[in-house]
């Protein structure tokens, strides 16, 4: 039985199994509308969430299947007290597999160690989201065909954004990859990702505030949030909150080519304006997400 906590939980060959059925998913949904007839997901939601809570129940009906699950810790039982071993090992008894999302960081880690089910992160935290990253590759794969030979630029909070964390792990195991680093001093990547994953890995990246010095070099631009929930000072929130904001005339200089990014939901760091971009990809983004879900929760019930 296994469990997706960490991007690096697949191997590359396996992100690249899940990229091809979910291209099949696509082209040919009626194949797979009842490979998970009998089968139950379940959401546990500690943290509010629109598209992967949604998504994964989208995907899990796609597949023929059922969902079960809450929205809010407080219409749960931990709003009692009750531990995420306990809620996990009775959850285990009524699905077969698990979609977890918990303001902790290793919350889901340890759900999968009591579970009898495989367990997927749904987001945990400042940490990790695998199954964003799995919506990102998806996207990255579709509009360039490639995850070598690219310049990826992370624009907002890579502090606390684990879509951030998540993707610059998934593609700091491909080839000539660049990583061009852009925010407020407060909110750079932490440094054991610098430390652990660019620097000890070889990878080229650059450091900056200013997102239009940058914007010629990039292939990708992967816009992110700076989020109001993991600030402990809402003053720092208000400074910080504006810091970018990506307009269309932002965009005259960067590449024709370029793939616009964001995880969403955004709070005003893309204007409306950009949407009409044939370069902005962030809509595209959320629906990936569900094709990517859906062939993720086949290969965890193992079902071909
Ligand atoms: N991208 C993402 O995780 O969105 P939600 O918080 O709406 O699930």
């Amino acid at each position: 039985m296994r469990s997706l906590i960490d991007i690096l939980d697949l191997s590359k060959d396996e992100i690249a199994s899940l990229i091809r059925t979910a291209d099949d998913i696509i082209q040919n949904p009626e194949k797979y509308a009842e490979k998970c007839h009998g089968k139950k997901l379940a959401t546990l939601f500690f943290e509010p969430s629109t598209r992967t809570r949604l998504s994964f129940e989208a995907a899990m009906y796609e597949l023929g299947g059922h969902v079960i699950g809450f929205s809010e810790a407080a219409s749960s039982s931990a709003s009692k007290g009750e531990s995420i071993a306990d809620t996990v090992r009775v959850v285990s008894c009524y699905a077969d597999i698990i979609a977890m999302r918990h303001p902790k960081e290793g919350a889901p880690l340890v759900a999968s160690m009591k579970s009898g089910v495989p367990v997927i992160n749904a987001g945990d935290g400042g940490h990790n989201h695998p199954t964003q990253t799995l919506a990102d590759l998806l996207t990255i794969h579709r509009e360039k065909g490639r995850f070598s030979d690219l310049t990826v630029g992370l624009c907002g909070d890579l502090k606390f954004g684990r879509t951030v964390h998540s993707l610059i792990s998934a593609l700091s195991r491909y080839e000539n990859v660049r990583f061009v680093l852009i925010s407020p001093e407060e909110l750079v990547l932490p440094d054991y990702i610098k430390e652990d994953v660019l620097q000890r890995g070889g990878f080229s990246f650059y450091e900056t505030e200013d997102l239009e010095e940058v914007m010629p070099e990039l292939d990708i631009l992967y816009m992110t949030r700076v989020q109001r929930e993991r600030f402990f000072n809402e003053a720092d929130y208000i400074r910080l909150k504006d810091s970018y904001i990506l307009t269309p005339e932002k965009l005259l200089t960067a590449k024709q080519d370029l793939a616009i990014l964001h995880p969403l939901p955004r709070v005003g760091e893309i204007a409306g304006s950009v949407d009409d971009d044939p370069r902005a990809c962030y809509f595209k983004q959320a629906l990936y997400g569900k094709y990517m879900r859906m062939a993720l929760i086949l290969m965890l019930l193992e079902v071909s």
